[in-house]
């Protein structure tokens, strides 16, 4: 199966995307979480994507389609992917649909997923990161023992885009760069449309319903 996950900052595409990846089989390709780990380590990709992302702003589309391109053709992703961050932009969607066709692939579904503007605010000032092993968690939810990881009791942080002044700018960029994607892949008969409020286990039958 090969799928793009939609939607807003804080939509719950990650979470899903962990989820349905291991249902599937498949490699969760998460932008987000490459470009993060590549700042981490300090890498010249890293401290350039660093700069933007620290602004809420995109990291330029040229760079992000050669990482992808790079990521797609690794052995695991030929059983199938989940694409979660990618495409951003209506260049990046074209440039996705032009490397997998190039590589006899498709798309199978585009999977977006809604929910309230109050909701996404409100989701991503309580999302916490396992520093150590990149589990998410949401602190109106769940219990966390001593504010550390209940996986693997790694030290739960807070993404320095979820500050409140960045996440306005993020949701900003959304409107403008990604959600005109919406209507790209409507067009292409692969929009899936999710709604994302409820319970994180709802939303994942919802889209396990919508997949068949
Ligand atoms: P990225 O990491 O992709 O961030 P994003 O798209 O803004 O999405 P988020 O990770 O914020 O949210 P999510 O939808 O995954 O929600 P989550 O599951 O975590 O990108 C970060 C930056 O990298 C960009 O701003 C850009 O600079 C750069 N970048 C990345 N890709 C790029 C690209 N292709 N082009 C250019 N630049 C790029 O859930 C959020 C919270 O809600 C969590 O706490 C979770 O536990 C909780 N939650 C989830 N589901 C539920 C539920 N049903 N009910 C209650 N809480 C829930």
């Amino acid at each position: 199966m090969q799928l793009v996950m939609l939607g807003p900052p804080g939509a719950g595409k990650g979470t899903q995307a962990k989820r349905l990846a291991e249902r599937l089989g498949v490699p969760h390709i998460s932008t987000g979480d490459i470009l993060r780990g590549a700042a981490a380590a300090g890498t010249p990709l890293g401290k350039r994507a660093s700069r933007y992302m620290d602004d809420g702003a995109l990291v330029p589309d040229s760079v992000m389609v050669g990482l992808v391109e790079e990521r797609l053709a690794q052995p695991d992703a030929g059983r199938g992917f989940i694409l979660d961050g990618f495409p951003r932009t209506v260049a990046q969607a074209e440039a996705l649909d032009g490397m997998l066709s190039r590589g006899g692939r498709r798309l199978d579904a585009v999977v977006q997923v809604a929910v309230p503007q109050d909701e996404l605010v409100r989701r991503l000032a309580g999302r916490r990161v396992c520093g150590d092993c990149g589990m998410l968690f949401q602190v109106a939810l769940d219990q966390s023992p001593n504010g550390r990881c209940d996986s693997c009791g790694g030290p739960l942080l807070q993404r320095d885009d979820d500050r409140e002044e960045t996440v306005g700018r993020r949701l900003a960029v959304y409107e403008r760069e990604t959600a005109p994607l919406v209507g790209h892949y409507r067009a292409k008969g692969l929009l899936r449309e999710v709604v994302g409020t409820g319970s994180r286990d709802e939303v994942f039958q919802r889209i396990a319903g919508e997949l068949g």
